[in-house]
């Protein structure tokens, strides 16, 4: 298991990214801390395929709510990467399984 990072890197309720661990994969891996949970997905839009953030670790709604593809607006939950609303309604983020021990991050494989 690679280690990531920390919990308490990525302030509760925001989105951070981060390299991917996996030598296939050339997008970042978004880790979504809520709470003293993570989520972990790839940096990709299942809609056109761009990064979802346009500036340095913008993937939140202004609410904190939802992540958001800020190419056409579509809105992903952060414990499942569901579209919610937007051009791609249904469709989900790749999700990355992590896994957190005594308040570490680590790649799971
Ligand atoms: S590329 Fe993300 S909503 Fe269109």
């Amino acid at each position: 298991m690679s280690h990531l990072c920390l919990v308490t890197d990525i302030k509760d309720g925001q989105a951070k990214a981060f390299p991917h661990p996996s030598p296939s994969e050339d997008r970042d891996l978004i880790i979504v801390r809520r709470g003293l949970n993570v989520y972990g997905y790839v940096n990709r839009c299942p809609h056109a395929g761009t990064n979802l953030n346009w500036q340095e670790d913008e993937f939140m709604t202004d609410d904190e709510q939802y992540l958001m593809c800020f190419t056409h607006g579509a809105l992903f939950e952060p414990d499942t990467g569901r579209c919610v609303a937007g051009p791609c309604a249904g469709a989900h983020l790749s999700e990355v399984n992590l896994e957190v021990e005594n308040g570490k991050v680590f790649y799971g494989e």
